[in-house]
């Protein structure tokens, strides 16, 4: 299954090297780059870089935190949390190419000292008890059925009273998921949790849940807007298209109707350890 998961998102040889060409041709030289010419393609979830400073926003951390991304993808809420917070961000992400970019992207805007970034699996985190002040997860577990093992490891590497910040993809009551979608072009790697499930599995494994934001809404505008970009000027050089392939137009046109017909919700929790 996991292995499934990695074929799914390793689309692109040499991913870092294919990301620093598309950046030169958009006239982004790797000398001059910054965080936000990273955003259309290292912040890898519904809303991008808003998304993640609103989590960070709720998760009470300064320039002493040590912070754990789960399912760090290519890096951004990482790289977003340590620009903005000041603290030092530890990801892991099943996808090794995903993780070999992260770190390539680091070093390109000067972050290199602040995160670091490892593969490994969000079932099995390799971390010592309590090592953490803060963690986050966003738009991960909708690949991962063993959710309980995710939940139950975060909520071990945590401190106690430290801050969880959780915001992914949720079965909505409108009916089953239209596929290809960008986490999964079948069903035999979705696992969406119902926002019933998700307060139960965090309950369940120790946390408090502090507070529980739905922004279906908002994300059914960003994924009009950006179908209406794609139809109006072809996918730009930097996009998710690099390493999802030429059917990501399609995925974001049913992430539309997805959200349309409430099939899918995006809810953000924000839990105490
Ligand atoms: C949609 S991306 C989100 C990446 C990142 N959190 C972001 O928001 O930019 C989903 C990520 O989850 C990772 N993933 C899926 N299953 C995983 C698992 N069992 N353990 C660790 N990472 C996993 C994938 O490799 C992928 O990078």
């Amino acid at each position: 299954m996991a292995d499934r998961v990695e074929t799914h998102y390793a689309g692109a040889r040499d991913l870092p090297a294919q990301i620093a060409d598309a950046l030169r041709k958009a006239g982004k030289p790797l000398e001059q780059l910054k965080t936000a010419d990273l955003a259309a393609i290292d912040e890898f979830h519904i809303r991008g870089r808003k998304a993640t400073l609103e989590l960070a926003e709720r998760m009470r951390i300064d320039a002493k935190s040590r912070v754990l991304d789960i399912g760090s993808g290519l890096g951004g809420p990482a790289r977003t949390l340590a620009e903005t917070h000041g603290c030092h961000v530890t990801g892991i992400d099943l996808t090794a190419s995903f993780c070999a970019a992260a770190t390539a992207m680091s070093d390109w805007v000067g972050l290199a000292d602040k995160v670091a970034f490892g593969q490994g699996d969000a079932t099995k985190l390799p971390f010592r008890d309590a090592s953490f002040d803060a963690a986050m997860t966003i738009h991960v577990a909708m690949n991962i059925k063993a959710k309980d093992a995710v939940y139950g490891h975060a909520k071990r590497v945590l401190k106690r009273g430290g801050i969880f910040a959780v915001y992914d993809v949720l079965q909505g009551e409108g009916g089953p998921v239209l596929f290809p979608v960008p986490w999964a072009r079948e069903p035999s790697i979705s696992h969406l949790a119902t926002p019933a499930d998700m307060r139960r599995l965090l309950t369940r494994a120790g946390f408090e849940i502090v507070d529980e934001i739905d922004s279906s809404e908002e994300s059914l505008l960003w994924f009009k807007e950006m179908v209406a970009r794609l139809a109006a000027a072809g996918p730009p050089p930097i996009n998710f298209q690099l390493f999802l392939g030429a059917d990501y137009p399609e995925m974001a046109r049913n992430q539309v109707q997805n959200l349309a017909d409430k099939r899918i919700r995006t809810v953000s929790y924000i839990c105490r350890a």
